[in-house]
């Protein structure tokens, strides 16, 4: 679980002195205790330079209108590897895996147009049916009756299957996915963490670079086909890589295309069940799903920040920062800037221009499987309204001690008290509520459904371990 808060963060953001507020803590995000520190620092130094951290010195950039300016100036600001790449942290030596998030132009355009075909919008349109089938299958396995983990039960299955699909891999192997995944983003000072020195995660890392070059080399005797290790094992450009680029790559994928929209599942749920009355809205109007997408993505802010190198100097927001500086770009307190975005702290399902989030990025990195993320909430939450289930947030997230992915690791859910079962695709219907309560049977039909995400009052941190 969280740790207990007995760190005044909302006293100690307001009152130390500016040189002593560093945003690169992960114990903030762990606490969900940073709001207070970006808003001092949007509102008094908003180009603020952290002298001394665990990472170093750098920049904190925290203004929606700066973020997007200094990520399309990508000719002074580099992505690349061999400057230490795009967190904070940088790339511990020896242990670099370059792929093109962490390549500059044009060696980086050229990588991103090999592998944008997987996401394009008619591969889109074909994995629509699969994504719905296999959204309804996991709703209706839900189980009834007890308290149940979201992250677990839904997110995690629902992202992992896409993340099989994207390499035409083994379903059944998708819990092999999601631990390589997790290898991938933990800190290893996370009290949690799977592993305890970056040797011991690069040997991980191999371990499944070396499983998936297996598949690439059989891919390249096979015909083309849409998947990405399909995609690289026959460009001409990819097919070339070395095992460290193959590595680079594919961890690439597999952490893009599965932890971020994991997360968004997860606070989705969450940020509907802290603001009922918007729910109320989405449910008199399930049109509004298109918005609250969008909506989810920019409240959850899965990625917390992404780092650049300055490589020339450059005037900013009346300081100078110099080449070679670190400039860290911070999505979660841009996507809060109430000079940018109305009521920003409020989830509010029928934004005006709800799109207009920095969630994805901004510029030539922008995020490529942004489409496809979308893709999958809107299903979600389809599925979720159409079929009328009402579910009960039980306890509070509990996030990840990291200050790169706003990771949720568990959220207690269980079907609402005394709610009807959920309208089912299969319409057997015979399923119990949570206390146990005989099924009523629910007209199937796309108004007058009820869906609910309630927060029941909340006595206890839930202490469910991390996945
Ligand atoms: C809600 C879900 C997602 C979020 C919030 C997200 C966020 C991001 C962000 C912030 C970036 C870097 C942008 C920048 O540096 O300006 C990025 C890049 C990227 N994302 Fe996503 N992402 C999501 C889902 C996905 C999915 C599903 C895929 C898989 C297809 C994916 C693949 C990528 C790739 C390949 C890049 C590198 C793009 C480049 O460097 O040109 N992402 N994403």
């Amino acid at each position: 679980m969280n740790a207990p808060i007995s760190f005044d963060h909302h006293t100690h953001a307001a009152t130390a002195p500016l040189d002593q507020i560093d945003v690169s803590d992960p114990q903030i995000y762990f606490d969900d205790a940073w709001q207070p520190y970006f808003e001092r620092l949007r509102r008094d130094d908003p180009v603020h330079y952290v002298k001394d951290s665990p990472y170093g010195p750098y920049w904190a950039i925290t203004k929606y209108k700066d973020i997007i300016h200094l990520e399309v100036n990508h000719k002074s600001f580099s992505s690349s590897w061999e400057l230490g790449g795009i967190r904070i942290e940088d790339i511990p030596s020896g242990y670099e895996r370059p792929s093109f998030i962490l390549l500059d132009p044009p060696d980086h355009d050229e990588q991103r147009l090999v592998v944008s075909p997987t996401v394009n919008p008619i591969n889109l349109a074909k994995m629509e049916t699969l994504i719905r089938e296999r959204t309804g299958h996991v709703l209706e396995a839900l189980p009834r009756g007890e308290e149940f983990n979201w992250v677990d039960r839904v997110s995690i299955e629902l992202t992992s299957m896409m993340l099989c699909t994207l390499f035409d891999y083994p379903v059944e192997d998708r819990r092999q996915l999601v631990y390589w995944s997790e290898v991938v983003i933990t800190d290893v000072n996370a009290p949690n963490a799977l592993v305890r020195s970056e040797a011991e995660r690069f040997a991980i890392q191999m371990e499944y670079t070396e499983h998936l070059n297996k598949l690439w080399e059989e891919r390249a005797k096979l015909p083309p086909s849409f998947d990405i290790i399909s995609i690289l094992a026959h460009s001409d450009r990819m097919n070339q890589m070395s095992i460290r680029e193959r590595m680079g790559i594919l961890t690439l994928f597999l952490v893009g295309g599965n932890d971020t929209t994991r997360n968004s599942m997860s606070g989705g749920l969450w940020g509907l069940s802290q603001f009922p009355e918007q729910l109320q809205k989405l449910r008199a109007n399930p049109a509004l799903v298109t918005d609250t997408v969008p909506e989810i993505i920019r409240w959850q802010t899965p990625v917390i920040h992404m780092r650049r190198t300055a490589l020339e100097d450059v005037e900013f927001g009346g300081k100078t920062i110099r080449k070679g500086d670190k400039v860290v770009v911070w999505y979660i307190s841009g996507n809060r800037d109430h000079t940018a975005i109305d009521r920003p702290n409020e989830f509010i399902v029928d934004r005006r221009r709800p799109r207009e989030h920095l969630s994805f990025g901004f510029g030539i990195h922008r995020c490529l499987g942004n489409r496809l993320a979308e893709l999958q909430l809107k299903i979600l939450w389809e599925e979720i309204v159409r079929r009328g289930i009402e579910i009960e947030v039980l306890g509070k997230p509990v996030y990840a001690y990291s200050n790169f992915l706003r990771g949720i690791k568990s959220l207690p859910v269980g079907w609402r008290h005394n709610s009807s079962p959920p309208a089912l695709g299969s319409r057997r219907g015979a399923h119990h509520a949570v206390d146990g309560s005989a099924p009523r049977r629910h007209l199937f039909g796309t108004h007058r459904m009820t869906v609910g995400v309630h927060l029941r009052t909340v006595t206890k941190a839930t202490d469910s371990a991390s996945i």
